[in-house]
C-alpha cells in the first residue's frame, strides 16, 4: 500500500491519546471495513502485522493502579504483532502501528497506544499467533467521550502528554543552517510522535544524504522497547518528508542506532515520478 502522505501528515497534527470512549457510539460498518483494510494492506515488513478485534476489548485493558488509568468502553482494539526472530521487530511494529493509528485518526476515530497495561494472554486467546509471534502493543479504537473525564485529564497531566522536547535537544550532525528545507518539517513531525509515558527516547543525526534515528536516552525500558517508540517517530519523519517531496528508504541499524532514512537521488525520484509512484 502506498502511504497517503498528506492525509497522514494532517492526522499527525490531530492525533491525541484518548482513553475513555463513548459506549453509546458503536463503530459503524464502514469504519470497521476501512480499519480492517488498512490493517491488511499497510504491511511493509513481513514480520510485523496488525489485527483488528471487535470482541472483548474491555477485558484486554488493565489499569495502572487497580482500574485507575485504564482504557474504558473501547468498542474495539487493534493488536500489533511481531515475530521475535526478527532483530528489528520493535521498530517495525512501531512503524506499522502508527500508520494504522494515523489512518484511524484520519477516519475521525480516537485511539490510545497501550504497551504495558494490557493482558497479552487475553489478546492471544482472541487471535491466532504463530510460533515466535508476540503482541507487542495494542491500541483502543472508537469514538472518545466528548469531554475528557477527570481521570483522563489527570493521566494526561501525569504523563505530561502535551510536552515535547525541542528539536535543538534532539538533533545532531549537520549544523542547522546547513539543513536542506525538508529536514525541519520532518523533525517537527517526528518529535510529535507518541511514546510510552511520553518519554521521547529518540534522537536524530542529520546528514547530507538522510537522517539517522537513534535511541538518545539512557535508563530502563519498563516493558516497552524504546525502539518501538523510535519506529513510531520513523513513520512520522517519512510521512513529512514525502509530503515535502522528499522520498527515501529505511536501512535498519544495530543499537543504539535504529535506522537511517536515506533520501533518493534526483534520478531515482524522477524515475518514481514517471512511474506514477
Ligand atoms: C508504545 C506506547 C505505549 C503506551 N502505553 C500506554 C499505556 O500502557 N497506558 C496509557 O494510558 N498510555 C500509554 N501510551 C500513551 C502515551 O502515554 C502517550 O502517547 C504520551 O503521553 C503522549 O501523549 P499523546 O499520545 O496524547 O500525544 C503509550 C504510548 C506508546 C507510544
Amino acid at each position: 500500500m502506498d502511504i497517503p502522505f498528506s492525509r497522514w501528515h494532517l492526522a499527525i497534527e490531530k492525533r491525541r491519546s484518548r482513553r475513555h470512549f463513548d459506549p453509546n457510539i458503536p463503530l459503524p460498518p464502514e469504519a470497521l471495513a476501512a480499519l480492517d483494510k488498512v490493517c491488511n494492506q499497510f504491511a511493509p515488513f513481513p514480520h510485523a502485522q496488525s489485527r483488528l478485534v471487535t470482541e472483548s476489548a474491555e477485558s484486554v485493558f488493565k489499569g495502572i493502579i487497580g482500574s485507575y488509568g485504564k482504557v474504558k468502553d473501547a468498542p474495539a482494539f487493534i493488536a500489533f504483532i511481531g515475530d521475535m526472530d526478527d532483530p528489528f521487530v520493535q521498530e517495525e511494529v512501531g512503524y506499522i502501528g502508527e500508520g494504522i493509528i494515523l489512518e484511524a485518526t484520519a477516519l475521525g476515530l480516537n485511539t490510545c497506544w497501550v504497551g504495558g497495561f494490557f493482558r497479552p494472554e487475553i489478546v492471544a486467546s482472541l487471535i491466532e499467533l504463530r510460533n515466535k509471534e508476540r503482541v507487542l502493543a495494542v491500541t483502543s479504537v472508537g469514538y472518545a467521550r466528548e469531554f475528557e473525564s477527570w481521570e483522563e485529564k489527570l493521566m494526561t497531566r501525569f504523563a505530561r502528554s502535551h510536552n515535547r522536547v525541542a528539536i535543538s535537544k534532539l538533533a545532531r550532525g549537520l549544523p542547522r543552517e546547513k539543513w536542506p528545507d525538508w529536514v525541519n518539517p520532518c523533525l517537527e513531525a517526528a518529535r510529535r510522535a507518541p511514546s510510552a509515558a511520553n518519554r521521547q527516547p529518540w534522537g536524530f543525526d542529520v546528514q547530507a544524504d538522510g537522517i539517522t534515528v537513534f535511541v538518545r536516552t539512557a535508563g530502563p525500558e519498563f516493558n516497552v522497547s524504546k525502539r518501538l517508540d523510535c519506529g513510531i517517530a520513523m513513520l512520522h519523519l517519512e510521512v513529512a518528508a514525502a509530503d515535502c517531496g522528499r522520498r527515501g528508504q529505511w536501512e535498519f541499524l544495530p543499537s543504539p542506532q535504529v535506522a537511517k532514512f536515506k533520501t533518493y537521488s534526483q534520478s531515482v525520484l524522477l524515475a518514481l515520478t514517471l512511474s506514477g509512484k
